[in-house]
């Protein structure tokens, strides 16, 4: 039996995050590297993808270095170079890419491609002992997916957002209600202040079908805040919040649960920045007890991007000689995951 330790290195840029995180075995974390550009594209009340490559080139090889300094490992000790090269914003995307594939390439070492939502889901197997099968509820400001996790290299995509994603749908109605950026954050803070019951805001259930919506929703607050301009009606934002946020929470709650009947899946996992949500996670918490469910909450700094789950998901395709060539290139709409 082989027992050498491996050590995987993540970089993930894909968006305003520039993160380098070393991994052992997949499962323990040694360093964990986040340089956030929030307040970078704070005035202009989202992401720029000009200004957020530039800042990629500027930090990401003091961002590498300071994660591996963390880890307390050679970079002659790693093992493997893993990378996000899709989806994303595509010059973000090749900032790390092309770091990634030079560094494998002076180090001699394997590099591997990770998908961002791969990844996402792959949070869930950090300092913990969760594995496959399972039901996996990836929300974040670009997605909103439901996948049945078979086996770590095995995923069924069951249902996805056919408009906006959940967490867009939060920075959008945050922006609105003039609770600045980003959005998630702040609609949760203020939600905990508000009724979620003051107003009846529609779900897009679909059918039944394990598809989301979220821009109707987003309509509707829109229309009930122009409506109540029109008549003099006072807003309370935290009422607004708290009741949009039971919307959202409402409906990925009830199609996660729905998913794991439907695959008779015995545990569900969440993913993705919205997966920080306070009251998500307690409802989710609370269907899964009243289902006989497990449920795996990563903790909120794995939650929102991250390269620790990049290098945890590089430790998958390493054990299975899953290894990208140096023709690599950033997919900003991102390969089919398998
Ligand atoms: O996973 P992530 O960091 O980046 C993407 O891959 O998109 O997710 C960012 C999204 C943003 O839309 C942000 O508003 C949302 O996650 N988010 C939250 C919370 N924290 C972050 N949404 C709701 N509640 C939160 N606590
Ligand atoms: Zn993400």
């Amino acid at each position: 039996m082989n027992t050498k330790d491996i050590y995987v290195l993540g970089i993930e840029t894909s968006c305003d995050e520039t993160a380098a995180a070393v991994m052992k075995n997949g499962r323990t974390l040694l360093s964990n590297v986040i340089f956030s550009q929030v307040e970078l594209h704070k005035e202009y009340g989202g992401v720029v993808p000009e200004l957020a490559s530039r800042n990629h080139i500027e930090t990401i090889s003091i961002c590498v270095d300071k994660a591996i300094k963390e880890a307390g490992v050679e970079k002659e000790a790693l093992d493997c170079v893993a990378v996000t090269n899709g989806p994303g914003l595509v010059g973000a995307l090749l900032v790390g890419v092309s770091y990634a594939k030079s560094f494998a390439f002076g180090l001699n070492k394997p590099l591997v491609a990770v998908h961002h939502i791969s990844g996402h889901i792959s949070a869930n197997y950090i300092e913990s002992d969760f594995e496959p099968p399972f039901v996996a509820l990836v929300v974040s400001g670009g997605h909103t997916h439901l996948y049945y996790v078979k086996s770590y290299n095995d995923y069924e995509l069951l249902g996805k957002t056919r408009d906006d994603a959940a967490g867009e749908a939060f920075d959008k109605v945050a922006r609105v209600l003039g609770l600045g950026y980003p959005g998630g954050q702040q609609i949760d803070a203020a939600a905990k202040k508000g009724d979620p019951m003051a107003i009846t805001f529609p779900k897009a259930l679909m059918d039944n079908s394990l598809d989301f919506s979220f821009s109707g929703l987003k309509s509707a607050v829109l229309n009930y805040l122009n409506k109540c301009k029109m008549t003099g009606q006072d807003i309370v934002v935290e009422n607004v919040a708290a009741s949009f946020q039971r919307a959202v929470v409402e409906v990925l709650t009830e199609k996660a649960l729905q998913a794991a009947k439907e695959k008779g899946a015995k545990k569900i996992a969440l993913a993705g920045g919205v997966a920080s949500n306070s009251q998500l996670r307690a409802a989710m918490a609370e269907g899964c007890k009243l289902n006989g469910l497990d449920l795996n909450l990563p903790k909120p700094i794995f939650c929102t991007d991250n390269a620790a789950m990049i290098a945890t998901r590089g430790y998958y395709d390493f054990l299975s000689g899953r290894f990208a060539g140096l023709e690599l290139n950033a997919v900003p709409s991102g390969l089919a995951m398998e």
